[in-house]
C-alpha cells in the first residue's frame, strides 16, 4: 500500500484488506476492513501498531516509502496485542531492531505470550499517564483495559494534537478514503454501530468511564483520532461526533423498536414471529424480523444494540432449541446488552422444551421478560395466532411505557 501523509510527518502505513469478512473472527465486516498502522518521522522514527501478518510485505514497503530512503524504526509503540495489530511485530524486530518497544502493563504480559522468543527484545512498560520524547514529539500513553483485551491503550501526540485510539472509534469500512469525512455518512454511522455492538458493546461501562476521564484531561485535546481499524477522524468536530456516537452507544438508551429473532422447521415459528411483529407494530413499535438462517449474528447484534425489545422463538427440536439460535442467544450473552424488554415464543411436536429454553437465556441475560410467552403445537391456529399478536402488543405497549417513564 501507498503511506499517506495525514499530518506533517505523520504516515498511515496499514493495509486494507477488501476481503475480510469475518472480522477476528466471529463478526461479519460485510465492508472489508483496514488495519491501520502509522509511522511518526521524528528524531526517533516511531512505528505505532503493524498490520495482520498476510500483509508483511506490502506493510514493508509502506514503511520504506514513508521512511523516504533507508527504512528505520527506532521506537515501536504496540497499542494492542491482537493478531490484525501486531501480527508483523517479530517481522519488525527481526528487521529494523527498534531501541525500545513500548507497550502497556498488560501489553508486555501478552507481547510475552504471543512472541515465545521475544525475552531479548527491548521491552519497556509504560503505565498510564507516562510519556516519552521521541525528538521535538512526545508520546503520552493512556490505558484503555478491556477496550477491548487488557492491554489496549491510547497514544497521543500532543504537539500534533493527534491519538492513535487503537479498537477504540474503528469501523469496518476499506476503501480508498482515509478520513470520515470523505464518506457517506449514514453507511459510516452504521459501521461505526456495527464494530461497537460486536466488539466494544460489553465494555460500555469502561467505554463511559473513559469519556468521563478523557473530557476531565485539561491537555488532551484530540483534533485527529486514529482506529486502527478504518476510517480517521480528523479535525475537532468529527473527534466531537466519534466521541458522542460512543457515549450514546454505550449508555444504551432504547430506541422504539424491537429485533425478532427467530429459526423455524416448518414455518410455524415463522409465521409466529410475523403475528409478534403485527401486535408491535399496531402499538407504534419499529420491527426487524431476523430469521437466524438469513441474518448472522452479528448482524442481530447490530440491530439489537439500540432496540427496546428482543422477541427469540425457536421450534423444539431434539428436546432443546435449534442450533442457530443457540448461537444467536450465547453470542448475544457474551456481549452483555442492557436495558432490553424480552419475550419467548416457539412451536413444538410433541416435548416442546422451546420457550422455557429460550425464556431461560434470556433472564439468564438479566432482560425484562414479557408473559405469557406463545407456544403452538404444530401449526398455529386462528386462537394462537391471536395469542401472538397480544403478545406483540403488550411488548410494544411495555416498550411505549418505558420509553414514556
Ligand atoms: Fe482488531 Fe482488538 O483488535
Amino acid at each position: 500500500m501507498k503511506p499517506v501523509e495525514i499530518k506533517k510527518d505523520i504516515f498511515w502505513v496499514g493495509a486494507v484488506d477488501w476481503n475480510s469478512r469475518d472480522f477476528h473472527g466471529y463478526s461479519l465486516s460485510p465492508r472489508g476492513t483496514t488495519y491501520n498502522a502509522f509511522l511518526v518521522k521524528d528524531e526517533k522514527i516511531t512505528l505505532f501498531d503493524t498490520v495482520k501478518a498476510d500483509f508483511l510485505n506490502e506493510f514493508l514497503c509502506s514503511i520504506a516509502q514513508a521512511c523516504g530512503g533507508t527504512p528505520r524504526i527506532d521506537y515501536m509503540v504496540v497499542n494492542h496485542l491482537e493478531p490484525d495489530h501486531a501480527g508483523c511485530l517479530d517481522a519488525i524486530v527481526e528487521r529494523f531492531h527498534p531501541e525500545k518497544i513500548y507497550c502497556s502493563p498488560m501489553g508486555e504480559k501478552a507481547l510475552r505470550s504471543y512472541f515465545h522468543d521475544s525475552k531479548d527484545w527491548p521491552v519497556e512498560v509504560v503505565p498510564s499517564g507516562a510519556s516519552i520524547s521521541i525528538g521535538k514529539r512526545t508520546v503520552q500513553f493512556i490505558e484503555t483495559r478491556m477496550l477491548h483485551w487488557p492491554d489496549n491503550m491510547i497514544s497521543y501526540i500532543p504537539e500534533d494534537k493527534i491519538a492513535f485510539s487503537s479498537d477504540a472509534f474503528g469501523q469496518n469500512w476499506a476503501s480508498t478514503e482515509r478520513f470520515c469525512d470523505e464518506v457517506d455518512r449514514a453507511a459510516l454511522r452504521s459501521a461505526l454501530a456495527d464494530y461497537y455492538a460486536n466488539i466494544v458493546l460489553p465494555y460500555s461501562p469502561v467505554v463511559l468511564k473513559l469519556l468521563d476521564a478523557m473530557a476531565g484531561m485539561k491537555d488532551l485535546d484530540i483534533e485527529m483520532l486514529c482506529p486502527d481499524h478504518g476510517l480517521i477522524w480528523r479535525g475537532a468536530d468529527e473527534v466531537k461526533y466519534a466521541l458522542d456516537s460512543y457515549r450514546e452507544f454505550a449508555l444504551q438508551k432504547p430506541a422504539k423498536k424491537a429485533v425478532i429473532v427467530y429459526d423455524t422447521m416448518w414455518h410455524s415459528t415463522e409465521k409466529m414471529a410475523r403475528a409478534i411483529c403485527d401486535g408491535l407494530a399496531d402499538e407504534g413499535i419499529s420491527v426487524r424480523i431476523m430469521s437466524v438462517k438469513h441474518n448472522h449474528h452479528s448482524a442481530v447484534m447490530r440491530e439489537v444494540l439500540d432496540a427496546a425489545a428482543v422477541l427469540v422463538g425457536s421450534p423444539t427440536h431434539n428436546n432443546g432449541i435449534l442450533p442457530l439460535v443457540a448461537d444467536v442467544l450465547t453470542y448475544m450473552k457474551g456481549l452483555r446488552p442492557q436495558n432490553k424488554i424480552a419475550a419467548a415464543f416457539g412451536s413444538f411436536g410433541w416435548s416442546g422444551e422451546c420457550v422455557k429454553i429460550i425464556t431461560e437465556h434470556l433472564s439468564g441475560m438479566g432482560m425484562e421478560l414479557i408473559e405469557p410467552s406463545v407456544k403452538v403445537k404444530n401449526l398455529p391456529s386462528h386462537e394462537t395466532y391471536q395469542a401472538c399478536y397480544e403478545l406483540g402488543k403488550k411488548v410494544g405497549a411495555a416498550i411505549n411505557a418505558k420509553l414514556s417513564a
